[in-house]
């Protein structure tokens, strides 16, 4: 499975990419506002962080006006991709947008079959939002199941991203569910990582060694 990191703050993608388990980055409009920056400039410093895929989000909400967003935020840089909500004008432009060799990530979704229809278009990613299904009482990881038993059905090549992560349980589901990335805020990254018998665990060794004759 690989790892994105959800977020727009470059300190917190150069510690990520400290780490050296980084595969690519999420962005959206409400990330890329807590940094106090133009949109595109924040964009541009962001996609060159990494060499994998980098998600850009369109503002507009009409075929015409995402297709003109897509068409120049794609002109950033080569690893950027759009980000296109899953209405009707969203699929049309993922259309056009994959036939102008332009990948998209189709954000948003909520259920199985809105990801069926992602697939059908075209996406070369799908952003099924776990947590915020989670908050209004319905299983999140459900839906990344569904979506995974649909697409191995028919063979559709388009990656889930298991996205709107609140937690390490989230992320473990995604990994048995066979989702094919998970982007992680910040904050679940550091908790990943860490266990309190694994701090117990190296405490004592270390105050184990001290005995050892020297
Ligand atoms: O990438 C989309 C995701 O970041 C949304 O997360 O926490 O705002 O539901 P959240």
């Amino acid at each position: 499975m690989k790892f994105f990191i959800d977020t727009a703050d470059i300190n917190e993608i150069k510690k990520a990419k400290e780490l050296g388990i980084l595969d690519g980055i999420t962005t959206n409009p409400t990330l890329v506002s807590k940094i106090g920056r133009p949109y595109r400039e924040v964009l541009t410093e962001v996609s060159g962080e990494v060499d994998g895929p980098v998600s850009a989000e369109v503002i507009s909400v009409d075929y015409e006006g995402m297709i003109k967003e897509g068409r120049e935020l794609a002109k950033i840089r080569d690893n950027i991709n759009i980000k296109i909500p899953l209405i009707e004008d969203g699929l049309r432009a993922v259309k056009t947008l994959k036939s102008d060799g332009i990948k998209t990530n189709v954000t948003l979704c909520f259920n199985s079959v809105q990801a069926l229809m992602a697939a059908k278009a075209g996406a070369s990613f799908i952003s099924p939002f776990v947590g915020r299904l989670d908050d209004v009482s319905e299983e999140g990881m459900d839906v990344v199941e569904e979506i995974r038993a649909i697409y191995d059905n028919y063979c559709f090549d388009t990656e889930i991203i298991v996205a709107s992560i609140r937690n390490p349980l989230h992320i473990k589901i995604a990994a048995l569910t066979g989702a094919d990335i998970a982007t992680i805020p910040f904050s679940v990254f550091r908790q990943i990582i860490k266990h309190p018998l694994t701090d117990v665990g190296l405490a004592k060794f270390i105050e184990d060694y001290k005995k050892i004759p020297k």
